[in-house]
């Protein structure tokens, strides 16, 4: 009887029940892995400071902070644009935070340039081209580095003093206005602030080839 008994502990069953006991055991390891991340994520993403994730109600992104070293050497300068690499972390719901660098390009402007500057860019104050923020904060201005025909990076060029994109040759002034080339408007300002100290702006993407701004994403 004892033998029995043991041989019967011993027996691994048919395989239609082995796969069943494989199944149930991976299902149990399975269900117990998605409940560990259920638990991590959202731990995870309260490292994260607040700010970096969670979209601003009044310009609908993201704030991310300049580098002090970036925001001081813009602060020193009106001849030349800045460019300006900044990461910012941004969380969709549960799932973590993804890490995003960009560049922009912030120009500090001369009084006399902010004095001009609705003069030299009256698409930004059209109901067509207008942002919902001020373009010009404390005589600084940054433009997103995506050219607004078809999306590549434009690039400064001092010895033309404007901005000048290699993919088909659009041309913009230091602010910002349309030169030539084919783009179909000037380039577009992103939200800038300074707070507690630091420099901040937000990633916004607009539409490539349109006349109007109209907005794609935020970061
Ligand atoms: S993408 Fe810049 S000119 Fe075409």
């Amino acid at each position: 009887m004892a033998a029995h008994e043991a041989q019967a502990y011993k027996d691994p069953g048919s395989p239609e029940e082995q796969s069943r006991r494989t199944f149930l055991a991976n299902a149990t390891l399975g269900i117990g892995g998605v409940i560990g991340l259920v638990i991590a994520i959202p731990s995870l993403v309260s490292l994260i400071p607040e700010s970096l994730i969670k979209p601003d109600k009044s310009i609908g992104g993201v704030w991310a902070p300049l580098s002090d070293a970036e925001f001081k050497q813009l602060e020193s300068r009106t001849d030349n644009p800045v460019k300006m690499t900044f990461s910012f972390q941004y969380a969709d719901g549960y799932f973590p935070p993804q890490p995003d660098d960009q560049f922009v390009w912030g120009i500090k402007l001369t009084p006399e340039q902010v004095e001009t500057f609705q003069q030299k860019r009256p698409d930004l104050y059209t109901p067509a081209g207008k942002i919902t923020y001020p373009a010009v904060v404390m005589s600084f201005v940054i433009f997103s580095s995506i050219c607004p025909h078809l999306g590549c990076r434009y690039e400064w060029h001092p010895e033309a003093t404007r901005f000048i994109c290699p993919c088909h040759g659009s041309q913009f002034g230091i602010q910002g206005q349309h030169l030539a080339g084919p783009a179909p408007r000037g380039l577009d300002p992103l939200p800038f602030r300074e707070k507690d100290g630091k420099a901040e702006v937000t990633w916004i993407q607009y539409k490539s080839q349109e006349p109007d701004r109209v907005i794609v994403a935020y970061s």
